[in-house]
């Protein structure tokens, strides 16, 4: 999933986060970063189901460009997604990691689409997992799990996973 979430001031934001589900109710585990500082706030956030490779890599790694945007009932969607989930946000706040329950509050399907598993799309996700360790941590183990996710894109990926695989060598400094 990648979340979107909306500042004090405004401003959308959007990066990767793991949407869990336990007996019926949703929660995000999620670390100190911007998406947390917007929630802790506004207390909203919407998850968007994507499967652009390259959209996973910027949100991940850098801010995306505003249109990339839209809004819904006042709150920023990808304009992207196949579909997205708007929540209500209860934060259990933590040092290095807060709980947030979800309760859903809107949700649309815009797209339905047959996705068969490619290993390359696989990888980038994993590799993109990997660079934000990289970009916090420096150690040089990320860097190495990266190179190997990179060998299975440039066999299974397409031209939108290598695309992905650029920017994220590119925002990573490597
Ligand atoms: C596939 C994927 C899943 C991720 N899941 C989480 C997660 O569940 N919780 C979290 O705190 N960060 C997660 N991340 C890392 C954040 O996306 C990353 O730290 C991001 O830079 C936060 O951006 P922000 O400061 O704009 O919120 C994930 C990254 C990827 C690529």
């Amino acid at each position: 999933m990648i979340f979107t979430t909306i500042s004090p001031d405004g401003v959308p934001n959007a990066a990767p986060i793991g949407l869990h589900m336990k007996d019926g109710r949703f929660f995000a585990r999620i670390y100190n970063s911007k998406t947390l500082d917007n929630i802790l706030v506004k207390k909203a956030a919407a998850a968007n189901i994507v499967d652009d490779p390259v959209l996973f890599v910027q949100s991940a790694l850098s801010d995306i460009q505003p249109d990339n945007f839209e809004f819904e009932s006042g709150f920023p969607v990808l304009k992207d997604a196949l579909g997205w989930i708007v929540f209500d946000c209860k934060c259990r706040k933590g040092e290095t990691i807060s709980v947030v329950e979800l309760s859903p509050v809107e949700s649309k399907i815009k797209r339905r689409q047959i996705k068969p598993i490619n290993r390359g799309y696989n990888a980038v996700i994993e590799a993109t997992v990997e660079a934000t360790r990289y970009v916090v941590l420096k150690d040089i183990k990320y860097l190495d799990r990266i190179e190997y996710y990179d060998t299975i894109v440039q066999k299974c990926g397409g031209f939108r996973e290598k695309e992905a695989m650029k920017l994220l060598f590119d925002l990573i400094g490597e």
